[in-house]
């Protein structure tokens, strides 16, 4: 596919994937969200790929869901409007099932849907300095497809101040209440987006995989509901031939296959 709003570049088991829209501080229209999806999906079942990172061109991560975009839904039928949402929602929940692991390079700001789109990463990683904020309520619309997300990241508390005032806050706070894992000085956000890359391919490509979905099954389920289901996924997976290569690595001393 011919990318207009991102960039990817593959450097060995790392895509990079780049927003690409810096004029409009990369807020995603359409054609951002189409592209976005398409390409996250894709890298799925891209066996070489091990750690997806995720990160915009020029002075900010995201600004969020194009506003002229949003304001032009005004025009469309019901129907319409709900496959534009829908487009959207589909678009965070491909970042977030990605069997990858997905690492934020945050700068700049994360507004709204850019807020959301940290949330759905697995491991976000700001520069001081970024602005976050949750500012739909300001514009007069709500944080509506980002929400399940963004609380399941930052929790009730939070997500009540922050939904609610659309306030804009910092990155420290935004490692505060979960919603990053890290905040460093911008000048070293490369590099420690490298270390974690590097603890990434540490791990073994499936289990990381299976500790993805395992961690979807039993978010905020009650432990009695979810125990059979966590009981099954280890009896199968420890007999798995990456689990075995795994506890034989460590045993005898030496790198599993997977560690290059
Ligand atoms: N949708 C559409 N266009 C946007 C946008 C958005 N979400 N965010 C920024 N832009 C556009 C601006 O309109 C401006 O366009 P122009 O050059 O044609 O005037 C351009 O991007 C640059 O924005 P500007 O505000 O001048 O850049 P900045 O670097 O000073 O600030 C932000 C960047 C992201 C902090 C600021 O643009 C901002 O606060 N945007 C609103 C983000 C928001 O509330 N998003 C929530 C959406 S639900």
């Amino acid at each position: 596919m011919q990318l207009e709003r991102l960039q990817v570049e593959f450097d060995g088991p790392v895509a990079r994937v780049w927003m690409n829209r810096p004029e409009a501080r990369n807020a995603f229209d359409g054609l951002m969200t189409t592209e976005l999806r398409k390409t996250l999906f894709d890298l799925r079942t891209v066996d070489s790929v091990r750690v997806i990172v995720l990160g915009g061109r020029g002075p900010a991560f995201c600004a969020g869901a194009d506003l002229q975009w949003m304001k032009a839904t005004v025009a469309f039928t019901r129907e319409e409007n709900l496959r534009e949402a829908q487009g959207l929602a589909d678009l965070f929940f491909t970042v977030y099932e990605s069997p990858k692991p997905v690492v934020a390079r945050v700068h700049g700001a994360a507004l709204g849907g850019g807020a959301g789109l940290v949330a759905a990463c697995d491991i976000p990683v700001a520069a001081l300095g970024t602005q976050f904020g949750f500012t739909e309520v300001r514009l007069g619309i709500i944080p509506a497809v980002i929400s399940p997300y963004v609380v399941s990241k930052i929790g009730e508390s939070a997500a009540r101040e922050l939904f609610l005032t659309g306030e804009r806050f910092e990155a420290v706070k935004a490692c505060e209440i979960g919603l990053v894992r890290q905040a460093v000085p911008e000048e070293d956000l490369d590099q420690v987006v490298e270390a974690r890359i590097g603890e990434l391919l540490q791990s073994a490509p499936r289990a990381v995989a299976e500790a993805k979905a395992l961690i979807r099954e039993v978010a905020f389920r009650r432990i009695e509901d979810v125990q059979r289901y966590t009981v099954e996924r280890i009896a199968d997976i420890r007999i798995s031939a990456e689990a075995q290569e795994g506890m034989k690595a460590f045993l005898e001393k030496r790198k599993p296959y997977w560690i290059v």
